[in-house]
């Protein structure tokens, strides 16, 4: 969560960061924080709330000047969003910026208080700041010795900015667990939580691993592995440009990327299929390596783990291998039955959640295959997984995922049909046509895009006032709705669950009066009769339905209220297209009750914490 940022160059540092930070809100915007050597010495500048409020307040107390500093924007873990709580935060001569938790933090803070240090804020980023102090002045004019000692004494996850007082134009960073890299620029260098923040600068970065030191002046970077030996690094190019992180006249990046999903799939399907058959051996998947899997789990945590819902029906429809989808922070500590010979796929968009990466890990040491389906490059999920498939989105800015999840949908279908394909489930030529069906998805949404926008728009009106609602739908139409109802709550903050249609007559069915919306999907043809009469069930009971169906379905109008028709393509493929009428529904929901659309409150994109 929280975003860090530095730059040692020769532009105004101030506008660096801020600008930078913009790019990182989607990290936490509990807080915003810079600090900055002006005239030799460190100021800090930082405020409670979105980072307007700090750019508000350097407007009236005037902006730091000067070439050099780190800033910082807060997801809130340790101690309320407050002035006192932001980053960065001081110790004896030092400033930190940090992103992660110290475990440790209260054991650290009880000796550090016997040495007699004072503590303003309840954060454990003021510890690393205060132990940075303490070790400083053991090894005075050392910085480098400093940050060894005091990260050797941390436990957790950290991604450090720090700047020395007696060290004006240098910046250092260190790293363990959460992410970090360093930007290198002509005469100017930054460090960043991701690239997206630096990507109007340079695209040239290198990625920092675990354990590694960094110290950053004007003149160049070096970076030391734990030891304090010096490494040779392989700089990285970032594929995409600054204009891939910016609106492009959408009012907001949501919307631009539910646009963009065509495109997405297009990139990251196209280079996978050949003559016509899915072909992931650039990932290191062969036919031969994935046949003998007798038993799968997918492990992820929101939105990537409703792309694994999806994952499982397809999976045990077409290659009948069964298959388990866990929450992440479930799978975890839950113990789970994982063996040799089993395959965990764990999806993630950010490649850096905690409770993901933490089942990643787990799955490896109880002697599984472990395949992750990653969106962000060089990400820790994706450098530990034994086989990887990258989702190519691009940057997915907005909080509420959308063309990620979209990837993540279309790269279980290529793994199910290869998969099926390897257990002799489905024929070549079979396959050869899923793999069709599959390619014309993106043209389908597209279609929805540029003639289906008015209704979703239109049924947004009608739900903007609704307290709670429902999703219902079966098979793979409740594992998409699953995705619905989580856009829904996360944006629009009405509070809604989806259901199994056919569980609602076993207890929920009693929520339902004419004040409960139903947004019902059925989009499988098998189904379509037993759907319809869930339906009605809720219809009889008051319930205004929505809803979202085949085109090609004749479908009594006394069923629904208003209906959303998605075109038609094969049934096993129809939650790609059919994802978009409700992710535009959430959408155009928040927009009417006025909410902050891309920044939804208490949330943050990465959770790289437990
Ligand atoms: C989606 O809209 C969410 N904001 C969230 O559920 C997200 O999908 C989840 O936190 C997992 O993130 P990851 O894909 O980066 O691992």
């Amino acid at each position: 969560m929280c975003g860090i940022v530095g730059y040692c160059g020769y532009r105004d540092c101030s506008d660096v960061l801020v600008e930078a930070l913009t790019k990182l809100e989607y990290r936490g915007y509990d807080s915003a924080g810079i600090a900055v050597f002006e005239d030799g010495n460190i100021r800090v500048e930082k405020s409670q709330g979105r980072l307007d409020n700090l750019r508000n307040k350097m407007l009236s107390d005037g902006k730091p000047e000067g070439t050099t500093g780190i800033g910082h924007t807060r997801w809130a873990t340790h101690g309320k969003p407050s002035d006192v709580n932001s980053h960065p935060h001081s110790g004896e001569k030092v400033a930190i910026v940090h992103n992660g938790i110290i475990e440790n933090y209260k054991e650290l803070k009880d000796l550090l208080i016997e040495k007699g240090q004072k503590f303003l804020s309840d954060t454990d980023t003021e510890v690393v700041a205060k132990l940075l102090g303490f070790y400083y002045k053991k090894s005075p004019m050392n910085p480098l010795e400093t940050i060894k000692n005091t990260v050797a004494r941390l436990e957790g996850s950290y991604a450090l900015g720090i700047v020395f007082e007696d060290f004006p134009d240098m910046i250092y960073a260190a790293r363990k667990e959460s992410p970090l890299i360093v930007g290198v620029g002509k005469d100017e260098f930054f460090i960043a939580s991701d690239v997206t923040a630096i990507i109007n600068y340079t695209k040239d970065y290198y990625l920092i691993e675990h354990g590694e030191i960094v110290e950053i002046s004007k003149d160049g970077v070096n970076i030391y592995d734990e030891h304090g030996d010096k490494k040779v690094k392989t700089l990285l190019t970032a594929d995409w440009d600054a204009e891939a992180a910016k609106k492009g006249g959408y009012p907001h990046f949501m919307i631009k990327e539910i646009h963009e999903q065509p495109d997405s799939i297009n990139t990251t399907i196209r280079p996978r299929i050949s003559n016509g058959m899915p072909n992931l051996e650039e990932c290191q998947i062969t036919l031969d390596k994935i046949k003998d899997f007798k038993k799968i789990f997918i492990v992820a945590c929101g939105t990537a783990m409703h792309a694994g819902m999806v994952g499982k029906y397809v999976i045990e429809k077409l290659a009948r291998v069964p298959v388990v989808v866990d929450i992440a922070s479930e799978f975890r500590y839950r113990e789970p039955i994982v063996e040799e010979g089993d395959l965990v796929i764990i999806i993630s968009q950010s490649g850096e959640t905690a409770d993901s990466l933490a089942a990643l890990r787990l799955s490896k040491e109880l002697g599984a295959k472990t395949l992750g389906i990653v969106n962000a490059k060089g990400s820790s999920i994706a450098r530990e997984a034994d086989m990887l498939i990258y989702t190519h989105a691009g940057p997915e800015i907005a909080v509420a995922s959308t063309k990620a999840y979209i990837v993540q949908l279309s790269v279980m279908y290529l793994f199910a049909f290869e998969l099926a394909l390897a257990k002799g489930k489905i024929t070549e030529e079979e396959c050869c046509t899923l793999t069709q069906h599959l390619e014309l998805t993106p043209s389908i949404i597209h279609r929805i895009l540029s003639e289906n926008l008015s209704m979703p728009q239109f049924v947004a009106t009608k739900l903007a006032a609704a307290d709670s609602l429902l999703y219902i739908g079966r098979g793979l139409d409740y594992a998409l709705s699953m995705e619905g109802s989580l856009k829904l709550k996360e944006i629009s903050y009405i509070h809604s669950e989806a259901y199994a249609a056919g569980e609602l007559k076993h207890g929920t069915i009693s929520l339902i009066t004419d004040n409960m919306p139903v947004i019902a999907v059925a989009t499988q043809e098998k189904l379509l009769e037993k759907t319809i009469s869930n339906i009605k069930e809720v219809k009889a009971r008051g319930a205004m339905v929505i809803l979202v169906a085949r085109e090609d379905f004749k479908i009594d109008h006394e069923a629904y209220d208003y209906l959303i028709t998605v075109p038609k393509i094969d049934d096993v493929l129809m939650p790609i297209p059919a994802a978009v009428p409700l992710q535009l529904i959430a959408y155009y929901a928040a927009v009417q009750r006025g909410n902050d659309v891309d920044k939804p409150r208490n949330l943050a994109k990465s959770v790289t914490v437990e």
